[in-house]
């Protein structure tokens, strides 16, 4: 238990091993800006298209001399997976054409933790496709960790670019390991590649600022949350009581425990809200296309989901 502060998210996990800071101002800006842009939108000023995408996706195994899955379902798994991002993302207009499975065996890839040599060697040795293209890495992290991910970035260095995609435990594919086994993780990652942050931020990414307060997830329609959720409660508002306007974008509510970018059990995880589908979209074209041909943007940051303490992963 003691351990528990530092396990409850990567990105606290980051903060304390690299110092790395809260939101900058640049982030910060960078999403008040497309908050502006969205409320635009929202009072007709400007007109939206239609949005509709197809996502190449390549898929990569990692397979170590001690990598615990079945490998003869881990085929068919990886295609439900694909099925289970295209049902979950059918009403965002992003769908994901599976284009290749690599398989690769290296025992020297153990833990495929962020910004571990292990992660640079694996994706400079695998990455296909340009930055609109998700490179999904199935491979062991550790930790409890079940997945992180990249959000769009300015592209400035190489290196980001090598980095880019999503790493998953194979174990969260669907049929994989409970309460994980639904194929949730990679939506829930996913969902990060796509430049959303988790409904409790800043919460578990600042433990001295619970999501209640600050910026929140810069998304106007999800409620305030002050910590990730586990398991599935029934109803949970940590914010109670607490003045949620001081959170400036969010609505009031009880915690949005069924919201992908939450942490909560996968049968428990249901959707994205319409402003998060506004977001994923916004940031596909002004970023992830647009860095393509070169331009700037966030800072480099990888986020993550990790299991609930004692379920065993
Ligand atoms: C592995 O998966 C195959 C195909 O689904 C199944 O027949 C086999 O029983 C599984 N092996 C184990 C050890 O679960
Ligand atoms: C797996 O391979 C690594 C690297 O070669 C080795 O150090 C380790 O002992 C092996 N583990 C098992 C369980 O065979
Ligand atoms: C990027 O890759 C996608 C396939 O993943 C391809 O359709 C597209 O043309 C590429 N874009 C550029 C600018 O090369
Ligand atoms: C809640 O916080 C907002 C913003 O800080 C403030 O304008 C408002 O007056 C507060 N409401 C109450 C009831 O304290």
């Amino acid at each position: 238990m003691r351990f528990l502060p530092v396990l409850l998210g990567l990105s606290a996990l980051v903060s304390a091993r690299c110092g790395t800071q809260p939101p900058s101002e640049h982030v910060k800006s960078r999403h008040r800006y497309f908050l502006e842009k969205e409320d635009r939108e929202d009072s007709g000023a400007v007109t939206r298209d239609v949005f509709s995408t197809t996502i190449e996706t390549y898929v990569h195994v990692i397979l170590t001399n001690s990598t615990g899955v079945n490998t003869t379902s881990l085929p068919s798994q990886i295609l439900q997976q694909i099925d289970v991002l295209n049902d979950n993302y059918y009403d965002t207009g992003f769908s994901f054409d599976l284009v290749d499975v690599t398989y690769t065996r290296n025992n020297n890839w153990q833990q495929i933790s962020y910004q571990s040599q292990t992660e640079w060697e694996v994706k400079s040795s695998l990455r296909q496709g340009n930055y609109t293209t998700l490179n999904l890495y199935l491979g062991t992290i550790g930790g409890g960790i079940l997945g992180f991910a990249t959000f769009p970035d300015d592209l400035s260095s190489p290196r980001e670019f090598t980095l880019d995609g999503v790493v998953v435990d194979p174990n969260t594919l669907p049929n994989g390991k409970a309460p994980y086994d639904l194929g949730i993780t990679a939506v829930h990652e996913v969902g990060h590649w796509l430049n959303l942050f988790h409904t409790f931020q800043p919460g578990n990414n600042d433990p001295d600022l619970p999501g209640c307060f600050g910026h929140g997830d810069y998304i106007r329609d999800t409620p305030a949350e002050a910590f990730a959720a586990f398991g599935c409660p029934r109803v949970r508002d940590t914010c109670r009581g607490v003045n949620e306007t001081s959170n400036a974008y969010s609505v009031p509510g009880t915690d949005p425990i069924h919201n992908f970018m939450d942490y909560t059990d996968d049968r428990c995880l249901t959707h994205f809200t319409p402003g998060q589908v506004r977001r994923m979209q916004n940031s596909w074209v002004e970023e992830r296309e647009a860095y393509q041909a070169g331009g700037s943007g966030l800072p480099f940051r990888p986020v993550g989901r990790i299991a609930r303490p004692g379920s065993g992963w």
